[in-house]
């Protein structure tokens, strides 16, 4: 390999969420961080010599977004997807959630109802929520093999009257990268009921061999005049402190009603930083973020090996992408207060509990493996303690 996965860096002293907020929701920092998603890996070099040279020019006034920005996104998106998009579609965002609780507030009304799968990523749920609208949950399906699927019969029983779909693809917590089938199946039901699909695809860079991230928006043109896609590469390349991500809206009037929503609040203008490491990400990662997955990939295979053969009273799935393992606690005859305490307390390890990822979520932790494996080896020996003393 020609980049360096193994190197332990000390995050403890520099403003990490990760390994600073533990104390917040654990009761101590004193506990290895496998909770928040973001990687403990340097991101890649082209990136840091990008923001190195803006840094030293010294002057970090307001941005201006060369042509070439919107550019490296469009080729990044034909080159690793196969989809063809246009630089008159994107728009700049923050993050993700932002996008998503604007997304929300532009084009649907209050009490308007939204539907979501769960488990998911909790904010999916809060955003809905705290923006004033119903909420509307089908449940992932856990097949006897494990695999996760969507319940058509499920959406279409409760799509009456719905107005928008957040969709995650590919899924976070349980790591399944939708066929183009399964989302084939899925817009269907929603264009025919007219709901509006926001496809969150912040996951979508992070797939193990074998499997292929399809946009919702590229399956045909009827989808991607229906969707609304939210992407970054803040996940790919471990940035997600630099804030920023883009909206993908080939509806022309879509498009115009949530640029202006974006320009009402004036969230139009990168940070000096955010700026050169997209374009440095995009144009000059790609070899870093293949590297990337095949040493992420191999942390996952240690982890499934390491649980089959020294904690079997887990179960796990390999997850098809994400640097998320989403593993099955309830073998241990514990409840899932006691698995918490215990992996504090005993374990010394901070994994997000399944239950705060909603219906489906309970005797379920979250594993994030994005981090060196001698960390990834530490933090199992620790679950292990936890749960088999
Ligand atoms: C599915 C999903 N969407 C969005 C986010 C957060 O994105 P942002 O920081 O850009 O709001 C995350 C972070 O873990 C995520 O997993």
């Amino acid at each position: 390999m020609s980049y360096d996965f193994e190197a332990v860096i000390d995050r403890s002293n520099n403003y990490s969420a990760k390994w600073s907020e533990m104390d917040k929701k654990y009761g101590s920092n004193d506990l290895l961080p496998m909770w928040v998603a973001d990687m403990d890996f340097k991101t890649a070099p082209c990136i840091i010599d990008a923001m190195r040279e803006r840094l030293e020019q010294g002057i970090y006034g307001y941005t201006t977004r060369p042509d070439s920005y919107n550019e490296s996104i469009v080729n990044w998106a034909a080159r690793r997807y196969g989809w063809e998009i246009k630089s008159d579609w994107l728009i700049f965002s923050p993050g993700v959630i932002p996008s998503v609780s604007l997304i929300i507030q532009e084009m649907t009304e209050k009490n308007d109802k939204i539907m979501i799968q769960e488990p998911v990523y909790s904010p999916f749920n809060s955003v809905v929520k705290d923006n004033g609208r119903e909420l509307v949950i089908s449940p992932l399906v856990k097949l006897e093999d494990g695999n996760y699927v969507m319940d058509y019969e499920d959406i279409e029983s409760k799509i009456k009257d719905v107005k928008m779909f957040i969709l995650c693809n590919p899924h976070n917590p349980v790591g399944r990268v939708w066929t183009k089938e399964e989302l084939q199946n899925l817009g269907d039901i929603c264009i025919k009921h007219n709901v509006k699909v926001i496809s969150d695809e912040i996951h979508s860079d992070i797939i193990f061999n074998g499997h292929k991230h399809t946009p919702f928006a590229s399956i045909n043109e009827e989808f991607a005049q229906n969707s609304i896609t939210c992407m970054a590469p803040t996940k790919t390349f471990n940035i997600a402190g630099l804030q920023m991500s883009q909206v993908v809206l080939p509806n022309e009037e879509d498009y115009k009603r949530l640029d202006s929503a974006f320009a009402r609040i004036d969230i139009r203008r990168n940070n000096a930083f955010s700026l050169v490491a997209t374009e440095a990400a995009y144009n000059h990662g790609e070899e870093w973020l293949d590297e990337f997955i095949v040493y992420l990939e191999g942390n996952v295979d240690f982890a499934i090996k390491y649980i089959e053969e020294n904690i079997p009273s887990l179960k796990v799935k390999k997850p098809e992408g994400t640097y998320l393992l989403w593993v099955d606690f309830s073998g241990t005859g514990l409840s899932d207060e006691e698995v918490a305490k215990a992996l504090v307390e005993e374990g010394k390890v901070a994994l997000n509990n399944g239950t705060s990822f909603g219906i489906g979520g309970k005797g379920y932790q979250r594993i994030n493996l994005a981090c060196p494996r001698v960390m990834v080896e530490d933090g199992l020996a620790r679950i292990k303690k936890a749960i088999t003393k």
